[in-house]
């Protein structure tokens, strides 16, 4: 690391020094982004200088009204009085089905489909079913680099945790090494998301049917985590009922999980409402070993009744009511979802240029053959820093992410890059930053 009193930099480097040894050091390196986002509010407070914020996904955009108005009206009812059901709101989880239909081509009954607490509370719940249904299979394979929340949960769960970093194994190379994991028994779930947080890798239908074969041989639970569905804007899956249709493991086996979020399709991460898809052969199954933790072996009740609502008290119906009419909406072809949030590629495009020309690396730089797409995050690098480092360098010239060691990836030289959060009129400023980041790192 360099001696950033003897550089010039953006933020005085007292200001930055004084809340990195406040937080530690090791938040940083674990991208923890609840204390990054503290983090950079006390350095702007101090040093009255705004940054250019990449730490976290939060949407960059306005909330859809067609939520806020169904929640309002919902609200002026009397649902607040009333505690949910367990299972979801009849209403929302008929609309769950039918968006399934129109985006996914998935044919899933109303009552296979249930409203969780954010995406997070689906994979949670779902690790504490799938991930102990059989007392030998005591590990959770995630396919990585990913969420770091994931990891954390299965963690704080208990489970013990594998990561496949899938870099090296693209395509047909995949078969192979995943085999060579699952083969060994102890496999119960396996989770990837797709597109992905934090490299935005794009998994090809190729590589999903492997995963789905795989599964079902070595009868592991596919938590497919489409928090980002359809934001591959290379292909158009902004057309309700009209293929093609994003590449979903639901295609390709009947035992799955498949997570939806109104996070970032919808803009609405704040009222923490997402779905999880649980296939009928699975919600029917019964797994003896569950009776140690739950009153019911079959996996429906054990996710619905013995998970969801002994965590969160079930869903709170007027997020029930937003969602159900955003997905009525956009099934109905009334709400261009896809189109809003198109934007976040747009910024990607540009930032990445922004980078690279200034001494910058994209770190997961392929997909397949083709270029990484551009879409709500991206990886960087810069020679001779670790991803923690370059972290903490980019601090002093008013710029916030983090490294990549936290979400399970390999490649611990790099950053992920969030795209939501900064304004067009800011990327000038991001532009002048990195020159100067630049110029600056290149002094002895
Ligand atoms: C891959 C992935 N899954 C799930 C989530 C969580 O979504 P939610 O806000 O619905 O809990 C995120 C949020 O960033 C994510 O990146």
């Amino acid at each position: 690391m360099k001696d950033f009193f003897k550089l010039q930099t953006t933020i005085k480097p007292e200001i930055i020094q004084k809340h990195v040894e406040y937080f530690d050091r090791r938040n940083i390196a674990a991208g923890n982004t609840r204390v990054m986002m503290r983090l950079v509010d006390f350095i702007e407070r101090d040093s009255g200088e705004k940054f250019i914020r990449m730490e976290i996904g939060t949407p960059g955009l306005n909330p859809s009204q067609i939520g806020i108005d169904a929640e309002i009206a919902a609200l002026k009812t009397n649902i607040a009085s009333v505690y949910p059901s367990a299972e979801g709101v009849t209403e929302t989880k008929e609309e769950i089905a039918r968006f399934a239909k129109k985006f996914l081509n998935l044919d899933i009954a109303p009552e296979h489909c249930v409203p969780t607490v954010g995406g997070i509370n689906g994979a949670y719940a779902t690790f504490m079913v799938a991930g102990r249904r059989y007392k030998d299979k005591d590990t959770v394979l995630l396919i990585d680099p990913g969420f770091p929340a994931h990891r954390l949960q299965v963690k704080m769960i208990g489970l013990k945790l594998e990561s496949l970093d899938i870099y090296e194994y693209r395509g047909n190379k995949l078969e192979a090494k995943l085999e060579e994991i699952l083969a060994k028994g102890n496999i119960s779930t396996l989770l990837f998301s797709n597109p992905n947080n934090p490299a935005w890798i794009c998994l090809s239908e190729e590589e999903i049917q492997i995963i789905a074969k795989l599964c079902e041989k070595y009868n592991v639970i596919p938590i497919e985590d489409l928090a980002y569905l359809g934001m591959d804007y290379r292909v158009d899956y902004s057309h309700p009922d009209q293929p093609p249709y994003p590449p979903s493991i639901t295609k390709y086996t009947d035992y799955f999980v498949l997570l939806l979020s109104s996070s970032k399709s919808f803009s609405y991460a704040g009222q923490r409402i997402g779905m999880m898809l649980i296939s009928a052969k699975l919600f029917d199954s019964k797994f003896p070993d569950l009776t140690q933790y739950y009153l019911s072996e079959v996996y429906g009740p054990a996710i619905t009744y013995g998970t969801m609502l002994l965590t969160s008290g079930g869903v709170p119906q007027s997020s029930q009511a937003a969602l159900a009419a955003m997905l009525r909406a956009a099934s109905d072809g009334q709400y261009q979802f896809l189109e809003e949030t198109k934007i976040y590629a747009e910024k990607a495009r540009i930032m990445k240029k922004i980078f690279l020309e200034n001494g910058f690396q994209i770190v997961y730089d392929k997909d397949g053959d083709v270029p990484i797409a551009d879409g709500f995050y991206f990886t960087v690098s810069f020679p001779g820093l670790r991803g923690d480092e370059l972290t903490e360098s980019l601090l002093y010239f008013g710029i916030s992410s983090i490294p990549l060691s936290s979400t399970g990836s390999l490649r611990i030289e790099g950053i992920r890059a969030c795209t939501s959060l900064i304004k067009m009129e800011q990327i000038p400023e991001l532009e002048q930053r990195l020159k100067l980041f630049r110029t600056q790192m290149a002094e002895m």
